[in-house]
């Protein structure tokens, strides 16, 4: 499978750092890691349960996933897709981030409804967060999951360091338990459901996207202000391994330090 031009650098206890050109190289790169980790699951289990998240940057990447080579580089009718988060609005609201992902990649890939399952939104915030664990812990829990461990969990970061629907200083941040939460905040700030930072940190695999400029200051923050408390700095999978895949510009701010472990791989 092509690749585009990235760097790959691996920062010792610290997340595995992959830096594109440019967002569209960034989308590919992080398709591909998307492919050889579904992939792998795949080649041992039945099936891999992904969480997608929302806003605009993953976008890309899902359009991408529903093209050949990624499209037929993966036996789909395996694969199991939940969200991150959530906003309460209808499926058809722009700022849905299911109804993003099935115009972007549910259904060009005309996955069935078995297979996915969004955040319900129809009702009231907590009640709906009780049936989205409901939900989650009817997949996850035959095996008795104290918390579900997804195979790849993808994230985004907004410019305040928040990652899912954990936003700084939230009370949802210190849940130890539930396995989805209801917040409010965000742009758009709405009611929103998102998973609680324990399931996020049991996943095997998490998978940051982070592009463009807006992204350089947070990009740098939470890789090198480590007392900055931001959300995305408390994802910190237990066992599972951590790649934040970057653009050049959201990793201008550390290019130095980048460039300092740099391993460049040219792919
Ligand atoms: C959401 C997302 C959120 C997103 C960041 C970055 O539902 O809002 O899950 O965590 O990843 O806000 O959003 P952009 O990709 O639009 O910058």
């Amino acid at each position: 499978m092509l690749q585009p031009p990235v760097e790959q650098v691996t920062m010792e206890s610290k997340p595995q750092i992959i830096v594109a050109t440019d967002a569209r190289a960034a989308a590919k790169a992080a398709a591909s890691e998307f492919v050889q980790s579904v992939r792998g699951v795949l080649n041992s289990n039945t099936t891999a349960t992904i969480a997608l998240s929302g806003g605009s940057t993953p976008r890309r990447m899902h359009r991408l996933l529903a093209q050949p080579p990624y499209k037929t580089a993966i036996d789909w009718g395996r694969v199991h897709l939940f969200w991150v988060d959530e906003r309460l609005v209808p499926y058809s609201d722009t700022a849905s981030n299911f109804g993003a992902a099935c115009e972007d990649l549910i259904d060009p890939l005309q996955l069935d409804s078995s297979q996915v399952h969004p955040v319900p939104v129809a009702g009231k915030p907590a009640a709906l967060a009780r049936d989205y664990e409901t939900a989650l812990k009817r997949h996850f829990n035959p095996t008795g999951a104290l918390m579900p461990a997804f195979d790849l969990l993808c994230l985004g970061a907004g410019t305040d360091g928040h990652t899912a629907s954990l936003f700084p200083h939230d009370p949802a941040l210190t849940e130890k338990r539930r396995w989805a939460i209801a917040v409010k905040g965000g742009n758009p700030a709405v009611d929103r459901i998102t998973l609680s930072l324990p399931v996020i940190n049991t996943a095997r695999q998490v998978l940051f996207l982070v592009t463009g400029p807006t992204k350089s200051d947070v990009v740098k923050n939470v890789m090198t202000k480590l007392d900055a408390g931001l959300p995305a700095q408390r994802v910190r999978p237990k066992s599972g391994n951590l790649i934040w895949l970057l653009d050049r510009q959201a990793a201008s701010g550390i290019q130095s330090e980048a460039a300092a472990l740099r391993e460049t791989i040219k792919i």
